[in-house]
């Protein structure tokens, strides 16, 4: 029962998804073959040419045999960008590999899946209607956000489309009702105004071995992750949302008035690229403005154009649609995922309110857990470490004997293999009372326990632990779980969020920015336990905050590109807490870094006037691309157009006009450009504050900015210079100051020194 040494497990969300990593057991499986941009808007002709032409590569390497080819096939992809999935030996994709046309061939990989007082905390105080006070988000209802997740719920109070107005003449999307053997009356209205699924990867890897696990062939939720991301970005105002009595109050959506489209590319055991892939070239298609994805890979990830969130996003991004992801639940220094420049990547943290149940130590001691367990124990219970349950008893008879009736402490850290439930499922089969969750990685997540049950961290564990000593028979009682704010000081980064540098790219910071993602409560499926709402912990919840912010952006500026969007949403985010210190980070308390929160944690308000934005277009992720080393063919293939990499020698990925600036090689001295664009005031003036990076001198050229009309572009050069070699990596930040006010926005500085011996 304690826990055992393996791979760490990184889910998105952290409660109740044990999802368990497949091996492919056959030789032959299923691999993406990537050709690069695809053919949106163009003819049904084109559309048959280029099936034709896959069909053909297909025969090619099954030796002629067109029925071969046939059986082989999974999907095409066409429309935002084109390819496609097939079941293939290791040698049949190598052959396919080096053809013609094709940019990579990778292989099906899994992924993981990785309120509403989030938003009463962030200060985003709107009516029931989502309208923020003197702005105008009214046209909300025009922007539509795509949910590539477990698909929905549409009978939850949270997606009534009472008083919505018709679904809005762009979208081309589509709602599939489902198979026969589901329940078949999935249904869209005019808040879900899209559904569709994707099955044919998910099959083809596990058909046989878990038919059981498909459920609802349609693209209604039967696990509840989709609903609740759904929900926390764009859910209705419902009066009396909670969980077994905990976090009462109404809740809803950042954009309650935006429209959804539902992606059903996971399931149960988790989603598919082959899958995924597919719901973003129809995502891009069908007319979405924004697309969320709450999932990704374990880390490190492969490169952008052998990974399936990369190349879907990046064709997204073209398409001027924003891609909001989660960094990753890893925590460890260099494991945060989704590390594309076109994609904004959200950390997780926490607001001030807690689910807290203390455990009564027999000497008087109250010691504050958190949990989502509300069963009253009516006296103290004799209490035990579950390694002395297990220990020097021979058979599980024993072991049994020796927990039942009993409280037991068990750990769980970053390599245990068991998810936090089903440690708590074990603890009931052993017929234990009670169990207190030693939780390092988890700390502040409120978990759902078997048996009553809290969670405590590392040095309040240590504390119990030591009780147990002083006494030969030690007891506990533990109180049931309630709610209360304002006992930390918020926000604080989550133990669990992973953490930069980009392992992929250094040049560029990930995570972007930071949300709420500890103990969420929004929308469940009911299929999943029977429950309407539920409180989930991981950067899966922060992303879709995110995306519900970026929904309201676009609402009140429809014209924004991603980048702009994703500007204002990363410039206007705070490092401060409540009592104006930089931002703690769980588990240690220490002061977070750009590291752990990106630009910081999001502010809603200020991000819907940002005054400025650094924008970037298409063009200027080519260039990056360029930069880290894409070859001209390949190149073309993902672009579709003639461009080369003409600048290839003298620019770098620090090019790239991003709101945040990474040096993680600097030798002596180095600077990089970066592009303003005035979208506040007519006119105004902006004055530069640096502070900088621990032994690194900085000056920015000019200091000075004037601005003389609404869209007119600045540029800036910021220059960095060696003065005591730090070692490791050091953070300092460039604000911008608004007519010699407060800072407008400000940008992070993360720099690195290269010692002479790495040289
Ligand atoms: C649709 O299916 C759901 C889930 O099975 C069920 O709860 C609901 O009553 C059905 N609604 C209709 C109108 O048949
Ligand atoms: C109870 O035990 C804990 C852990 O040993 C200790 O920290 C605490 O001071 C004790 N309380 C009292 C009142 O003795
Ligand atoms: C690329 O260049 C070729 C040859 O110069 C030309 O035929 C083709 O039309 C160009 N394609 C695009 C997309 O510009
Ligand atoms: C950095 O700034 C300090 C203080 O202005 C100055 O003394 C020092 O020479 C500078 N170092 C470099 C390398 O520019």
């Amino acid at each position: 029962m304690a826990s055992s040494p393996g791979r760490a497990v990184s889910f998105l969300a952290l409660s109740l998804m044990l999802l368990e990593a497949l091996r492919c057991c056959s030789c032959s499986q299923v691999y993406v073959v990537y050709m690069g941009k695809g053919l949106l808007g163009n003819s049904d002709r084109q559309y048959d040419i280029l099936t034709a032409l896959h069909h053909k590569m297909l025969t090619a390497v099954h030796d002629g045999s067109s029925e071969k080819a046939q059986a082989s096939h999974v999907y095409t992809y066409s429309s935002g960008f084109q390819g496609f999935a097939a079941k293939l030996s290791k040698e049949q994709a190598t052959k396919l590999a080096e053809m013609p046309g094709v940019v990579s061939v990778f292989p099906n990989t899994k992924r993981r899946l990785c309120t509403t007082h989030s938003w009463d905390f962030m200060g985003l105080s709107t009516d029931a209607e989502g309208e923020v006070p003197g702005l105008s988000t009214k046209n909300q209802e025009n922007v539509i956000v795509g949910f590539i997740d477990t698909g929905i719920w549409p009978e939850s109070p949270s997606f009534s489309d009472h008083g919505m107005s018709p679904v809005p003449k762009k979208w081309r999307g589509q709602c599939q009702i489902g198979e026969e053997n589901s329940p078949s009356n999935f249904t869209c209205n005019r808040k879900i105004i899209g559904g569709r699924y994707y099955l044919n990867g998910y099959q083809t890897e596990e058909g046989g071995s878990s038919k059981n696990a498909i459920k609802f062939i349609s693209p209604r939720d039967s696990s509840g992750h989709g609903s609740h991301t759904a929900s926390i970005t764009a859910g209705r105002f419902v009066r009396n949302m909670n969980y077994g009595g905990l976090g009462t109050g109404g809740g809803r959506g950042g954009a309650p008035m935006a429209r959804i489209a539902a992606y059903k590319a996971c399931w149960d055991s988790g989603c598919y690229d082959v899958d995924i892939l597919a719901a973003f070239n129809d995502a891009i298609r069908d007319g979405v403005d924004i697309i969320s994805v709450s999932l990704g890979p374990d880390y490190p990830q492969g490169d952008y154009f052998s990974d399936a969130i990369s190349i879907g996003s990046f064709h997204a991004t073209s398409n001027g649609i924003l891609v909001v992801s989660s960094a990753g639940n890893a925590g460890r220094q260099g494991s945060a995922i989704n590390l594309a420049p076109w994609m904004l990547t959200v950390a997780a943290g926490a607001t001030d309110r807690s689910f807290a149940s203390y455990v009564r130590l027999a000497n008087g001691t109250f010691i504050m857990g958190e949990s989502l367990s509300t069963y009253h124990m009516k006296t103290s219970i004799r209490t035990i470490p579950a390694s002395e349950a297990n220990a020097g008893y021979f058979t599980p008879y024993q072991s049994r004997t020796k927990a039942r009736g009993n409280i037991l402490i068990c750990r769980h850290n970053e390599g245990s293999s068991q998810s936090r439930v089903s440690m708590s499922m074990n603890v009931k089969e052993a017929g234990a009372a009670g169990m207190i969750l030693i939780d390092e990685m988890g700390d502040h997540v409120a978990n759902h326990f078997a048996v009553p049950g809290t969670a405590v961290g590392q040095a309040m564990g240590d504390k119990i632990l030591s009780y147990l000593k002083t006494t030969r028979h030690a007891r506990t009682m533990i109180l049931p779980a309630k709610t209360i704010f304002g006992v930390r000081d918020a926000p604080l980064v989550a133990a669990f969020s992973s953490r930069g540098p980009s392992s992929l790219t250094p040049e560029i910071l990930k995570p972007d920015v930071a949300a709420p993602g500890l103990n969420i409560l929004a929308a469940w499926s009911p299929a999943k336990n029977n429950m309407h709402f539920n409180i989930l912990s991981g950067t899966s919840m922060a992303c879709p905050h995110v995306t519900g912010i970026a929904a309201l952006v676009k609402s009140v500026y429809p014209s924004w590109s991603p980048s702009a969007i994703k500007s204002a949403i990363m410039t206007t985010a705070t490092v401060l807490n409540s009592k104006g210190k930089t931002i703690p980070r769980d588990p240690d308390g220490r002061a977070a870094t750009p590291f752990d929160f990106g630009s910081g944690f999001m502010d809603p308000i200020k991000a819907l006037n940002p005054g400025i934005i650094f924008d970037a277009q298409p063009e200027d992720y080519k260039s990056f691309l360029c930069a880290i080393s894409h070859d001209d063919h390949s190149l073309h293939l993902i672009t579709g157009d003639n461009c080369t990499c003409t600048h290839k020698a003298s620019s770098s990925a620090t090019a790239l006009n991003y709101p945040s600036i990474t040096i993680p090689y600097l030798k002596k001295s180095y600077s990089v450009t970066r592009t303003m664009t005035n979208v506040g005031n007519a006119r105004s003036t902006y004055i530069a504050v640096v502070s900088a990076p621990r032994g690194i001198n900085v000056t920015v050229t000019p200091e000075v900015l004037n601005f003389e009309n609404y869209g007119v572009k600045r540029k800036f050069t910021v220059s960095f210079h060696v003065d005591v070699p730090p070692r490791g990596y050091v953070f300092g930040s460039l604000s911008w100051h608004e007519n010699g006010r407060d800072a407008r926005l400000t940008m992070p500085l993360v720099v690195k020194v290269l010692t002479s011996d790495k040289a």
